[in-house]
């Protein structure tokens, strides 16, 4: 969609730092929302910088520097990805779930933690709840655990980051297994569908992959003796994989997001904490 001269007008008349805005968002709504934020968290000197980076379709998160997470601020640069509210929607039902059954002592796995979001949300918040519990997180990526360890201080959080490769993790026992894992298939990753700003910028590990990671999530779910576990997907097929996977002994079923797209598979063969009962769908 082409922008037209009236709303670059519109824009140059609110501010002269407006209209390069105008490129990577397409709407003079969302560019004076992203102004406000760049003049709120960033000092007058770096302004203009920001604008300019903002306009070569740099995520605005990167030039913040920080994305919210549930009621955390965490730390996000380049070479990790931003989280995103789709999975903190689900890792806050997750939180919630563990919360009202008062999941005593329950230990989670974290596999593909970049930010370390999702334990960090999930550590705080069950802290601040009083339920013990022990977390750890593990990503390949070197800079994501520099900078999952920076959240963690920030945040002084308990969870224990570790630079691990899923497809060589050794067991531990879990009860829990929680993974955002890499789900853009090639194909898709290289059309159109995604956004200009992601493919330039995000890191590419972190974002293209498909059943190879969902094979080995189950396998580590098997090794590490877990009875839950929640991954985040993409594609139906993704959670027909899964379910195709897991011995009968498991209830397996997809979570949708609040826009009403598939988002999770979840699995459980434990009765009383049963993850299942998230589901939109039983499989
Ligand atoms: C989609 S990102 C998710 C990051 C974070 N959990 C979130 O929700 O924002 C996937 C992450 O998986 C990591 N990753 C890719 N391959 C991996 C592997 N073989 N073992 C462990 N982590 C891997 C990437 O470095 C990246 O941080």
């Amino acid at each position: 969609m082409r922008i037209s001269p009236k709303t670059i007008r519109e824009a140059r008349q609110i501010s002269r730092l407006l209209p390069p805005l105008l490129r990577p968002t397409r709407s003079l709504e969302v560019a004076t929302q992203e102004l406000s934020w760049i003049k709120r968290e960033l000092p007058k000197s770096a302004w203009k910088n920001a604008v300019l980076q903002r306009m070569n379709h740099t995520p605005l998160q990167y030039i913040l520097g920080t994305q919210p997470f549930g009621d955390m601020d965490l730390i996000t640069k380049p070479g990790v990805l931003i989280p995103r509210w789709e999975t903190e929607e689900w890792a806050v039902k997750v939180l919630d779930f563990l919360i009202s059954n008062s999941a005593n002592n329950i230990r989670i796995l974290d596999a593909c933690t970049g930010t370390g979001c999702i334990p960090l949300l999930l550590n705080s918040q069950l802290q601040k709840a009083g339920i013990p519990h022990t977390i750890k997180a593990i990503d390949i990526s070197p800079r994501a655990i520099e900078i999952a360890n920076e959240n963690s201080t920030k945040y002084s959080s308990t969870v224990e980051f570790e630079q691990q490769n899923l497809f060589t993790l050794k067991p531990e026992p879990f009860d829990l297994v929680t993974s955002n894992p890499p789900y853009i298939p090639m194909k898709d990753y290289l059309s159109t569908e995604v956004e200009k700003s992601v493919r330039r910028y995000e890191p590419k590990e972190a974002l293209i992959g498909d059943l190879e990671f969902y094979t080995q999530l189950v396998h580590t779910v098997d090794d590490c003796d877990a009875d839950n576990f929640i991954f985040e997907l993409g594609y139906q097929t993704q959670a027909e994989h899964v379910k195709r996977l897991v011995s009968s002994e498991w209830t397996v079923g997809t979570l949708n997001d609040s826009a009403g797209n598939l988002r999770c598979v979840i699995g459980s063969k434990n009765m009383e904490l049963n993850l299942t009962s998230l589901c939109n769908t039983i499989m």
